[in-house]
Formats: C-alpha cells, sequence, structure tokens
C-alpha cells in the first residue's frame, strides 16, 4: 500500500457558474440568453441553494477541503455596487465547510465576469484589471479570517485562447492579438491580486496564507521521434504549460503551484510552420489509449511526467483539478486509481504535493459542452435535482479514509 503524506488536502472542485444556477450578471449568462452555446446553464446544480446537502455528501465521502468559485457577477452586479448578502452567502459556504472538516480553496476568477466588465472590453483592456483587484481586495478583505488557499485565476491560457482565439466561449474573438494582451493582463492581474490578498494577510495580523493560480498542465508527447515533433513539443511545453507559471515565479507571487491534469496531447507535425508546431495533434490513432467521453485521451503517466519535470521549481504542487467525464464508472475509479498511483510515485521521489482535488464533486455545466459531459463524483438528475453518489465515490472515499492508495 502507499502512503500519502500527513495532513494531505483530499477533496473535489467545483465552480460557481457550473454549479450555482442563474447567475443572470455575468457574461456567460448573457451568452446563453443570446443562445451563442448550445447549451443554457439555467439552474445548473442548484448548488446555491443545495450547497449543505453537498457538503454533507462530501463529509460522508472523507472529503477533507473542497475548492469552489466565488461568482465575482453576484457580489458586484453593477459596476462598484458590491452585495452585503451575497458575501454573506460565501462566509455562509465557508462556515459550513468548516463546520464539517472541510478547509476551503477559493477561486477568485474562474473563467465568467460580470457583464459590465465585459461590456467594457474585459480582460482586453488592461486598465479594466483595477476593477478586478477592487473585487479581489474587497471579497478577500472579507473572507481572510476564514480561509488560508486562494486561487486567483483559473487556467489563464484556456481562458484566453477559448474566448479570443478559438471564439467558442464569450466573448467569442478570434483574434491572436488579443488573446496574447488578455494573457498577459491576466498574468499582471494575478501579479497585483497575490501582492493584495498577502497585504491583507500582514494587515490583518494572520498567518501566511497560500495564494497561487491553477495551471492546465498537458503532457505533450512525440508521436514519431522526429526532430520536427521535438521540436513541437519543446516549444508547446514552454509556452503551454511553463510560460505563465515561470512568469509568475520572477516575480515570485506563487506559494504552491495548482495544477490542473486532464490528459495527452499526441504532437504529430506535418511542416515547419508555426501554426502546425504549435497545435497540429496526430489524427492517425497512432499510440491508441482508452478516451473520456469528450475524446481526451486517459494517460496517467502524463501527471508523474509533469510532476517530475516541476521538481525544478523547489515549490509544492497542489492538483487543483484532475477528473473525467464518461459514462462508465468503472473506467472513472480506473482512471482516478492510476491517476493517484502516479501521484504517489511522484511524491515518492520528492516531488512536494499538498493533496488531490478531483473535478467535480457534481455533475455540472460543462460550458460550451453543456451538461452532456459527466464528471461527477456524484451524479446528478438534472429532473429533480436529486444527488446520487457513484461506486467509484466510495472507492475514493476509501483512499481518503486512510490516507493511501
Ligand atoms: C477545466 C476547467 C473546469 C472544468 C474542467 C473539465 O479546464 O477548469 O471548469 O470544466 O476543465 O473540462
Amino acid at each position: 500500500m502507499n502512503k500519502f503524506p500527513q495532513s494531505f488536502l483530499w477533496g473535489a472542485a467545483t465552480s460557481a457558474h457550473q454549479v450555482e444556477g442563474q447567475n443572470i450578471y455575468n457574461d456567460w449568462w448573457q451568452a446563453e440568453e443570446r443562445h451563442f452555446l448550445k447549451e443554457a446553464s439555467a439552474l445548473a446544480c442548484k448548488h446555491y441553494e443545495l450547497y449543505a446537502e453537498d457538503f454533507a455528501i462530501a463529509k460522508q465521502l472523507n472529503h477533507n477541503c473542497y475548492r469552489f468559485s466565488v461568482e465575482w457577477s453576484r457580489i458586484e452586479p453593477r459596476e462598484g455596487n458590491f452585495q452585503a448578502d451575497q458575501i454573506e452567502h460565501y462566509r455562509k459556504i465557508i462556515a459550513d465547510l468548516k463546520s464539517k472538516g472541510i478547509e476551503p480553496i477559493v477561486t477568485l476568477h474562474h473563467f465568467t465576469n460580470p457583464v459590465w466588465f465585459s461590456q467594457q472590453g474585459g480582460w482586453a483592456k488592461f486598465k479594466l484589471q483595477g476593477y478586478f483587484l477592487r473585487f479581489v481586495e474587497r471579497i478577500v478583505g472579507e473572507l481572510a479570517d476564514q480561509v488560508k488557499f486562494w486561487i486567483t485565476i483559473n487556467e489563464p491560457l484556456v481562458y484566453s485562447s477559448h474566448s479570443y482565439l478559438l471564439g467558442v466561449w464569450p466573448p467569442g474573438k478570434h483574434s491572436l492579438f488579443k488573446t496574447v494582451k488578455v494573457t498577459l493582463n491576466l498574468a499582471k492581474a494575478h501579479i497585483k491580486a497575490y501582492q493584495i490578498i498577502h497585504k491583507i494577510y500582514r494587515q490583518k495580523s494572520l498567518s501566511r496564507p497560500m495564494v497561487s493560480m491553477a495551471a492546465n498542465l498537458q503532457a505533450f508527447e512525440i508521436c514519431q521521434p522526429t526532430l520536427k515533433n521535438k521540436l513541437a513539443v519543446y516549444l508547446r511545453n514552454k509556452l503551454y504549460n511553463f510560460y505563465f507559471i515561470d512568469k509568475l515565479l520572477r516575480k515570485k507571487t506563487l506559494d504552491y503551484i495548482g495544477v490542473n491534469y486532464y490528459s495527452r496531447n499526441l504532437v504529430d507535425v506535418k511542416n515547419w510552420g508555426i501554426r502546425s508546431l504549435l497545435v497540429e495533434t496526430c489524427q492517425a490513432n497512432h499510440h491508441p489509449l482508452p478516451k473520456n467521453s469528450l475524446g481526451w485521451d486517459i494517460y496517467p503517466e502524463g501527471l508523474y511526467k509533469l510532476l517530475i519535470a516541476m521538481k525544478k521549481y523547489n515549490l509544492p504542487v497542489l492538483i487543483t483539478e484532475n477528473g473525467i467525464c464518461t459514462e462508465d464508472d468503472n473506467l472513472r475509479w480506473d482512471y482516478i486509481r492510476r491517476h493517484l498511483e502516479q501521484l504517489h510515485r511522484a511524491i515518492s521521489q520528492g516531488v512536494e504535493v499538498l493533496g488531490y482535488i478531483y473535478w467535480s464533486l457534481i455533475d455540472n455545466f460543462e460550458w460550451d459542452k453543456g451538461f452532456a459531459p459527466r464528471f461527477g463524483l456524484v451524479q446528478m438528475d438534472y429532473q429533480n435535482y436529486k444527488r446520487t453518489v457513484r461506486e467509484s465515490a466510495r472507492k475514493l472515499a476509501e483512499v481518503f479514509k486512510n490516507n493511501e492508495i
């Protein structure tokens, strides 16, 4: 049996828009109303009302942490108009978690923005990030005494590429220039937010918080050992996996590294063009692997390899997301078990890991893919919002209880 370190964080994650329901003041809701997306989030999982029920399940499943996001657009639905009752809602959420012995891990930005912010130009306008920082100052000021772990921004590169390059998320742009700009603005916003959070804790004489962002890391693997493929893997690792982390580390603004890991990207590049090098993948299924219901390769070794590559940073890592959407719950357990084995392997080779957070606690609204992908440890019946614990969740609960795999 493989033991995990003492005080290991074990839990699951959600984000506000994907589970709460009726986030009517954000840019996703607005895009949904315009039928820009194939499905609308509507009531989502009614988690805004039913959170205590969800946390009772998490507790019963031996979770000792829970990652969630505070919804900026609820707290500040109109510019400068902060809603005390919404802040109170998140206070209650945290109090409920703590009463159950569950550590809150709070994300400040998970893809959604208030409509008023996006209407003025959103993350593409550098000067608007002052609004985000004002929100950070306010909400962290309110919650600091109850929260130790913060995640400023979830997957900045996924956000900038989906919203500004691929155009599949609001605001639906197709501009490389804006994508770069947004990415850089998000990095600057993180750096400032990090400093603000630490300042607040100092002012309140609270012990040092743990602040990071959640990076989406992919395992880039060469399909055939050609020079082009090797160069492409090198570039992609540098650009997509480590560019952002390196940038924030130069400013000393990561207390740990939040890692979201799902899948492999099998690199097979036809020519030397920059587009090929940066985006082409193998279409011929040369090294087939089992897949999740969205067609992503299941590749647990990738997690191990990335963690070993990150040893050089000399910072603790927190797995802030890892999970599978599938209709086959045996496959879900298989996915989790194999990833935990690889995680343990990395730990036994000297990688400091603080915890493992599964995506997601409950099935939820998977952005532009709608409600079809089922990522949850807990199954959601969207007719009546009944929650049913899956077998994989019970098996994981045993791991959590015994702190071993
Ligand atoms: C992540 C994202 C989550 C969730 C997950 C599954 O990129 O942070 O919100 O959607 O992927 O696709």
